[in-house]
């Protein structure tokens, strides 16, 4: 399924007012928001759309093309590459997580259903994988991870199972880890494999680093009285967004005193939005 660009509307009113120059779309992904971007703010002469999987410029060559040699195709993470950017910035967005199109892509290993390689690296050049984590991580660790990055309550049967299981066999697949965590891990509305799943997803790609980095770096690259918008899709994200923000109070003024988030007609039509939450400042 073709990624749909979350918080749109509410993105575009963002920038609304402010003379982009210069965009860097830190997670370009399939380029839904690139493309509104670039419609409404036709003064952009530079669109550096950035992203750590290739795949996505693929897709987002394609939607992009009519901008022609404006947008400007960077391999990378956007905690590193903002920071290469000549000259300075008038508007920041990343909308961090995976795509749609990742999640779909089941030989990736995102996806607790099917069955897989233990990979969920956004790079695939990348140089860790699940099944390193899983295989190799002392029980501590995991117990952490999963505690940490999944609020995963259980999250010290799940470790313990796992290490128990690795010690027969390496474990290789999302269907082998899923049989391992089913019977141990939390019971609820959600599939026991969910929050272990979105733990080690986090791991892979340091996302929470990536984040703070990232937004930290922004702060440094964006022009006076340009704009940083960020949406998150979890309370630790959303944590990690408001307190970057709040610390460079100095700096900037907060556009969004509370997150804003999606109108029940987007969660409707597009019930990954549900949990999206936009904060945004200006730089002074
Ligand atoms: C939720 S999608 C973005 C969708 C996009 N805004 C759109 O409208 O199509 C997130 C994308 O960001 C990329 N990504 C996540 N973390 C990244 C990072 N630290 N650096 C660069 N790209 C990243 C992922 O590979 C994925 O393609």
């Amino acid at each position: 399924m073709r990624h749909i660009p979350v918080l749109l509307r509410e993105v575009l009113d963002l920038f609304a007012e402010v003379n982009l120059r210069t965009f860097f779309d830190g997670t370009l992904g399939a380029g839904g928001h690139a493309k509104a971007l670039l419609e409404a703010h036709p003064e952009i002469e530079r669109y550096i759309g950035c992203d750590r999987d290739p795949r996505a410029h693929a897709l987002a060559q394609e939607v992009l093309a009519p901008w022609g040699e404006k947008v400007e195709f960077v391999h990378g993470s956007y905690a590193e590459q903002i920071a290469l950017v000549d000259g300075c910035v008038d508007g920041f967005l990343i909308d961090v997580g995976v795509s749609s199109m990742q999640f779909d892509e089941k030989e990736r290993g995102f996806s607790f259903m099917g069955d897989a390689p233990l990979d969920m690296r956004m790079d695939p050049e990348g140089d860790l994988t699940a099944a390193e984590i899983v295989n190799r991580y002392p029980e501590k660790e995991l117990a952490r991870i999963f505690f940490e990055y999944g609020e995963e309550r259980r999250s010290r049967p799940v470790a313990k199972a796992i290490v128990e299981a690795r010690k027969k066999r390496p474990i290789r697949t999302t269907g082998e880890l899923v049989d391992i965590i089913k019977p141990v891990a939390t019971r609820g509305k959600l599939h026991p494999a969910t929050l272990v799943f979105q733990a080690l997803r986090i791991a892979v790609n340091d996302e929470l680093g990536q984040l703070e980095k990232g937004l930290k770096a922004a702060l440094e690259k964006t022009c006076s009285s340009g704009r940083i918008a960020a949406i998150a899709f979890h309370s630790l994200e959303d944590r990690i967004v408001k307190n970057v923000f709040r610390d460079a109070k100095e700096r900037v003024k907060i556009l969004t005193k509370k997150p804003i988030g999606p109108s029940a007609e987007e969660i409707r039509a597009n019930p990954r939005s549900r949990s999206s939450k936009l904060r945004a400042v200006e730089v002074l």
